[in-house]
Parts: structure tokens; sequence; C-alpha cells
């Protein structure tokens, strides 16, 4: 089956500051690395080097035919202290930037990728009642700063994931475990992401601003299928994918959806029990680490996600952690096989972003899973593009999807 993009689609990869640029020292990441919280003692160190080596990395993403990058920018270097700005940083971002404008790609520009400045960290982070105003300062100044080379805006990423881990969860920074922490943090966050909104606006009337969020939890270990459960289920599932849109949804000009992986409630929630079958079932098997493939599952999020909003959708990150390049293809065009499936029936996807560009520090679980579309060598910090950032390159020069899988066509 052959699928057709339209020719302004937005195709490209994701990082996050954090994840790739090394030598972040000055936000609570480097502290809870420092205290041996990540898998196997690992600290971010000089992570990808993309701090340097920004230039060679964005020309290997033109070179796959990519026309837009999904970036971030790490709070920390450009406020280290509260109230004080560092030039240098601002310089950098701001070349980070114009690179991307000389090579003629869009910007998606993530303003908060899950690190908090130590100084915010200190003064109670999230849970702060000031939060928001602290962060709204950040924001003003990018918008002075930076704002005429940005082109979407992507305020905060993955609210409900971020602040389960940080508040619920609690294994990532500030590590609680207390659900009225977890309340007060989101209601900050929700505040600083409006705040940010209008801010941006007042500058930029005309600018695109949105997050990116989070949809489908695959933390949580299959859940058995009980129907006596789905109200509970569906009751999470509603929390977790659309609680904090649903809460921002005035301040909202587009919706970025990560998805990346399914569980048995979650397809429940969305009214299908499917099962796998043919290509899908095969592959998902041959999947260990827990990391359940569900292509279908972007279908359904993105027309639930159109039907709810009717605002233009960017999918911001899809992907999965494949060192050996054996299914991302698959994953690639299975995926996009069903975002497609989701626009002719009417939704208005207009970009797909594939996390990620390189293979980066995955957070808690440190380098081992490699999401990468380019191979990273952390020896010599060589970059490489595995098999699948080629084939995913053909489908950004022609917009087209060939395939020799086989999908089910939802009717
Ligand atoms: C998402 C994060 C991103 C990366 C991927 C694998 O939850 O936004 O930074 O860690 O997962």
């Amino acid at each position: 089956m052959l699928r057709k993009f339209p020719n302004n689609f937005f195709w490209g990869s994701a990082t996050s500051a954090h994840q790739v640029e090394g030598g972040n020292v000055k936000n609570d990441w480097y502290q809870f690395e420092k205290a041996g919280f990540v898998k196997n003692g690992e600290v971010s160190g000089v992570a990808c080097d993309h701090y340097n080596l920004y230039k060679n990395d964005f020309s290997t993403a033109k070179s796959l035919n990519q026309n837009c990058q999904r970036i971030s920018i790490e709070w920390s270097r450009i406020e280290p202290a509260l109230g004080e700005f560092d030039v240098n940083e601002i310089q950098h971002y701001r070349d980070v930037l114009l690179e991307l404008k000389k090579l003629g790609m869009t910007s998606f520009v993530t303003l908060h990728h899950f690190t908090n400045p130590i100084w915010f960290s200190d003064l109670g982070g999230w849970v702060n009642n000031e939060s928001s105003e602290y962060f709204e300062e950040f924001v003003y100044k990018i918008i002075l700063e930076l704002g005429s080379l940005i082109d979407f805006w992507i305020t905060v990423n993955e609210p409900t994931l971020y602040l389960g881990h940080s508040y619920i969860k609690g294994d990532r920074p500030p590590r609680k475990r207390n659900i009225i922490l977890a309340y007060k943090a989101t209601q900050n966050y929700i505040k600083a992401h409006k705040k940010a909104y209008t801010a941006i606006h007042k500058s930029f009337p005309e600018a695109k601003v949105g997050i990116a969020n989070n949809f489908i939890k695959y933390g949580i270990p299959y859940i058995p299928y009980i129907p006596i459960l789905n109200p509970v289920l569906n009751t999470f599932s509603y929390f977790w994918n659309f609680y904090f849109l649903d809460k921002i949804n005035k301040y909202q000009d587009f919706i970025g959806v990560n998805y990346y992986t399914s569980t048995r409630f979650m397809q429940v929630d969305l009214g299908k029990r499917k099962k796998a079958d043919g290509d899908e079932e095969e592959i998902s098997k041959k999947l260990n680490r827990g990391f359940k493939i569900y292509p279908e599952g972007i279908y359904y999020i993105l027309m639930r996600v159109w039907r709810k909003y009717r605002k233009p959708i960017y999918v911001t990150e899809n992907g999965l952690p494949d060192c050996k390049d054996k299914i991302r293809q698959y994953y690639i065009a299975s995926h996009l096989d069903y975002i497609h499936q989701a626009m002719v029936k009417g939704a208005d996807v207009r970009g797909y972003i594939h996390w990620a560009l390189l293979d980066n520090f995955e957070w808690n679980h440190g380098f081992g899973p490699r999401f990468g579309l380019c191979e990273v060598d952390y020896e010599t910090l060589e970059r490489k593009p595995r098999e699948s950032a080629k084939y995913y390159s053909e489908i950004c020069r022609t917009g087209v999807l060939k395939n020799g899988y086989k999908f089910r066509t939802i009717r």
C-alpha cells in the first residue's frame, strides 16, 4: 500500500538538551546523577557532546532529508542563578537556532524538558507557589533574545509523565512520593504553561504555541483485561492523557502528540480490544523489555485528539530503544501508516518528529536504551546513521510511504 503525505508535511527528529548536550552541571539532574540514582551509576557527563557538535548533527539531519528539528533550551544554562542570565549561553542558543535557519529547517523548541536549575529546585521546584513566575521570567528572556528565531514553541514536555515520575513514582528528581505535592506541582505547571503561552502571544501574536503530551503509559505493567476494572482504568487514562490538555485548552494552538507504546488497559479505554495480528504480532514478540509495540494505537489517539480539540496536530515524539536496529524500520513504517489512516479520516496531522536524532542519555535508565536514528559511539563520539535512518530519509524526501508490510485498514 502506498501512502502519500502532503507536500508541506514536517519531517524531523528530536532531542532534548540534557540528554544530548553534555556538560549540564547546573540542573537538578546533575545532582541526581551524582548521587547515584541512575542505572549502573551512570552520569550524563559529556553525553553526545551535542553542545559542541550541533552543526554536525543538524547537517546530518538535513542530509537525511529532514526539514525540521525539535530541540530544547536548557533553562539552567540561560539562568544559572535566580535573575542572572548568561549572555554566552544565550548566544549559544542563538547560534543553534541560526544554524537551523541557515539549513532551512523549521524549529520546534521546548522550553522545559524535565530539568530545572538547581536554584529553582532549592526553592522548592514546582511545589513553590511562585514557580510559574520564575518560569515566566525565563520565558520572557527567551522571547526577547531568541523569540524571532523560534518557529514552534513547546512550552513543556509530557507534564503528566514528568510530574508522575517526580512526585508520585519518585524515581526522578526531586524523588517525591506524595500525592499532595504532585497536585500542587501540577497546578503550578499548568499556570507556568498558561503564563508562557500568554507572554509569547503578547510579543508574537501569530506564534504557534503548544505542549508535547505523552499519550499511553507503558510504565504500568500489562493489566489483564477485566471488564469490571474499566471505570478505574478509564479514569486513570483520562488523567494520563487528557487532564492537562483540558486544563490548558484555551491556551494552545496545536497539540503535540508523543506516542510510543500501549498497554492493554489503554486499548480498553480506546473502546477497542485488539489482538495484534500478522506482522505486528511477529514483530512485537521480538521485543523484550516489555516495550510492546502497538502502532494502531496512534490512530486511535490521533482521532480522539482531533475530535476533542480540533486543532492541528504534530507528532512530536515516536520511537523505540532498538540498539540493533532490527525493528525501527518496521516501527516507523507502521506508525506512519496509521498516522496516514487518521489523516485520511480527517485528523489534521501536520508533521512527524521521530525520537530521537541520536542515541542519548535516557534519564534514569542511563545510556543503555538506544533510541537514535543515528548510533553514537560514546567513546569516540562518532555518529553513524542506522539503516532505519536511511529508510526514513527516503520517506522524508518523497513524502511517500511504500512498504512491504501488511497493516490493517481501520474502517
Ligand atoms: C519521552 C521523553 C524523552 C525521551 C523519550 C524516550 O518520555 O520526552 O525525553 O526520554 O521518552
